[in-house]
């Protein structure tokens, strides 16, 4: 039988990583954070000296990384790249930012196609990303397009930095959002767009308990 996935796409700072984790641990499925492949992918770049533009260079750097994730009983999640902690970097706007140019490149997104796919495990999946719906996971049973306004993204990735101690400003953290969308959404291969039989989900004025019961309604309607 197929292993279930349920697919949250959408843009930065609309919760999908949240709601995604939360769904997870209720239904006790796998989670995927597709982001965090590309930002490790760029922290290992960085840290090899491997230029954001050298495509071979970045394939090679794939097939060779071996990233680990690991969540302790109280829920913290930390991250290792090749047994070194990458968990507060790989989290930065600087990260992030090379995570989406990367991300922009038809080889390195084909390089972690298989690295995605093996974590559809019994007894399901919820995958995070942009593509996840459209290109990962296509067959995927329940697929959700989440979003939310830019302002609202906006301010929720701000109070997440602040909360990690960053000193940033409301505004700059717009711009950013701003210019990462516009990447992802242009880009010609996988761009950020819904899949053609995704549920839209604006969750603007939405908090996470009743974004995931809406999601849940909405898998248990197709079954
Ligand atoms: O979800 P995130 O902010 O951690 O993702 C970081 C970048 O990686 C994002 O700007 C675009 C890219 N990405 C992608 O292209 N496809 C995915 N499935 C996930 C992330």
């Amino acid at each position: 039988m197929k292993i279930p996935v349920i697919t949250i796409d959408g843009p930065s700072g609309s919760g999908k990583g949240t709601i995604s984790q939360r769904l997870a641990r209720q239904l006790g499925w796998h989670y995927l954070d597709s982001g965090a492949l590309y930002r490790l992918l760029a922290c290992a770049a960085q840290r090899d000296g491997v230029t954001l533009d050298d495509v071979d260079g970045l394939v090679a750097l794939a097939s060779r990384i071996h990233a680990e994730f690991r969540t302790d009983a109280t829920g913290d999640e930390s991250v290792l790249l090749d047994g070194v902690s990458v968990t507060t970097e790989l989290r930065t706007e600087q990260a992030g930012s090379a995570a989406s140019q990367i991300a922009a490149l038809p080889p390195v997104r084909a390089a972690l196609l298989d690295w995605q796919r093996r974590y559809r495990q019994p007894p399901g999946l919820v995958a995070d990303g942009r593509d996840m719906g459209t290109v990962v996971f296509p067959d995927a049973t329940t697929k959700i397009f989440l979003t939310a306004s830019l302002e609202e993204r906006a301010r929720r990735r701000y109070n997440q930095l602040i909360n990690m101690k960053k000193k940033v400003s409301l505004e700059a953290v717009m711009a950013e959002v701003r210019a990462r969308d516009e990447r992802d959404r242009s880009r010609s291969v996988a761009p950020l767009v819904p899949a053609a039989d995704a549920q839209l989900l604006d969750n603007s004025a939405l908090d996470i308990e009743e974004t995931v019961a809406r999601v849940l309604e909405h898998a248990r309607s197709l079954t």
